[in-house]
């Protein structure tokens, strides 16, 4: 995090010089930054440095203020909001209030915005560990085929039959998603949408992005069609996933095959990705090269065995020890369920073994208890 605890965005001059001036003549020697350009990059620059507060001259903001408010909660939701205007206006004071603002200042700000700070200040500490964020988790295939699309709708489905909290479902497999088939929510909109209209996502306009599949499960399919020239600006993908957080508690994304540089580029923001290979060879040599990539990354990474067979060749330990690392779970194989559960345009039918797994996999990811079933289940074979 920037050292940056305060972000000046205030145009009229008067209002500018008071405010520099009481911040740098404060005991509290806060550390501050002016920013001067425009609506679009100030919300970009705020993503980017997440500042305890913005000073904000409310003549700068370009729309409603009710608007502005949540776009700046989207690019950084902790940051507060300190509105400037160069007179005590009561209309403009309610209505700032009313829109989110927490302090309405006009000069003299000498006493006035470092008393404001330091109230902002102390609460943001208390705030720190008590904000509510969803959790997002990604599935990765080795190589292609090994079950990460598979894997990402069932444990979406059964996180959200365990936890009932709300859960999104998100194909980041741009070119070739299937999310949207295998759960029956095709729409005309994808992630891209989200990330082309960032500068005014919000609540009610990611609403009309996302598709219900059941209540509190949601999902964003892949673009229908793609090509390279839509691949999304990095920054503002990760904002889009910041922005996801807020709106649910869980987020699980298809993140397609082998290391592609979608994966890469969220890979900061998730809290946990699994890595789904299946025991043959050139999925193992994906396994090995991409888990050697990802060394740096910690408990973050963890390693999933799709479509293990009954007899393996090689022992789970074995398997282990070649690979440097445990594995978090292996999923049994089961074709022909799989197969005539999607011909029938259904995920798998939850009385069988694999389907037991797909929940007990979900359970241990939301820490919960393992989920009951009918007959005895490990998550190993
Ligand atoms: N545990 C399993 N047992 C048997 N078949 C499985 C299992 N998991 C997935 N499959 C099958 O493997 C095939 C590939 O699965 P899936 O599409 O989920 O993989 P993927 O890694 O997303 O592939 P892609 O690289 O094409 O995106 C599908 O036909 C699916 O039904
Ligand atoms: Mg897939």
């Amino acid at each position: 995090m920037s050292s940056v605890k305060v972000l000046l965005h205030i145009k009229d001059e008067n209002l500018r010089r008071e405010a520099v001036d009481a911040l740098r003549e404060s005991a509290q020697q806060v550390p501050f930054e002016q920013h001067e350009s425009d609506w679009t990059s100030l919300l970009e620059h705020l993503g980017k440095l997440k500042p305890e507060a913005l000073l904000l001259d409310l003549t700068t903001v370009p729309t409603d203020l009710a608007v502005a408010m949540r776009q700046i909660k989207i690019h950084a939701p902790r940051t507060k909001v300190v509105a400037l205007h160069a007179v005590e206006d009561p209309k403009m004071i309610l209505a700032a209030m009313r829109a989110g603002v927490n302090e309405f200042l006009h000069p003299p700000l000498e006493d006035s915005l470092p008393t404001a700070l330091e109230r902002i200040l102390s609460s943001v500490e208390s705030e720190i560990g008590t904000a509510s964020r969803g959790k997002v988790i990604g599935f990765l295939s080795a190589k292609g085929g090994c079950g990460a699309t598979t894997l990402a709708c069932h444990v979406a489905w059964e996180l959200q039959n365990q936890t009932r909290k709300r859960i999104l479902l998100a194909d980041l497999d741009l070119t070739s998603g299937l999310v949207g088939f295998l759960m029956k929510t095709p729409s005309s909109y994808s992630i891209l949408d989200a990330v082309k209209n960032l500068s005014r996502l919000d609540e009610s306009l990611w609403k009309a992005l996302i598709v219900e599949n059941r209540p509190n499960l949601s999902v964003i399919p892949a673009p229908a069609s793609y090509s390279r020239w839509d691949h999304p600006d990095e920054n503002q993908l990760k904002q889009v996933l910041q922005f996801m957080r807020t709106q649910h508690d869980w987020i699980v994304l298809d993140l397609g095959r082998s290391l592609n540089s979608i994966a890469t580029a969220v890979l900061e923001e998730l809290d946990q990705l699994f890595l789904v290979s299946t025991l043959e060879v050139v999925a193992l040599h994906g396994l090995k090269s991409i888990v050697h990539g990802l060394f740096d990354q910690g408990e973050k990474l963890q390693l999933v065995l799709n479509r293990t067979p009954k007899l393996m060749d090689i022992s789970t330990q074995e398997l282990e020890k070649i690979l440097g690392r445990s594995l978090y779970a292996a999923l049994p194989n089961d074709y022909m369920g799989l197969y005539q559960s999607y011909s029938s345009g259904n995920l798998l039918n939850s009385n069988t073994r694999l389907a037991q797994h797909f929940g007990l996999l979900a359970s241990k990811i939301a820490g919960l208890p393992p989920a009951k079933a009918k007959k005895k289940f490990s998550l190993f074979g």
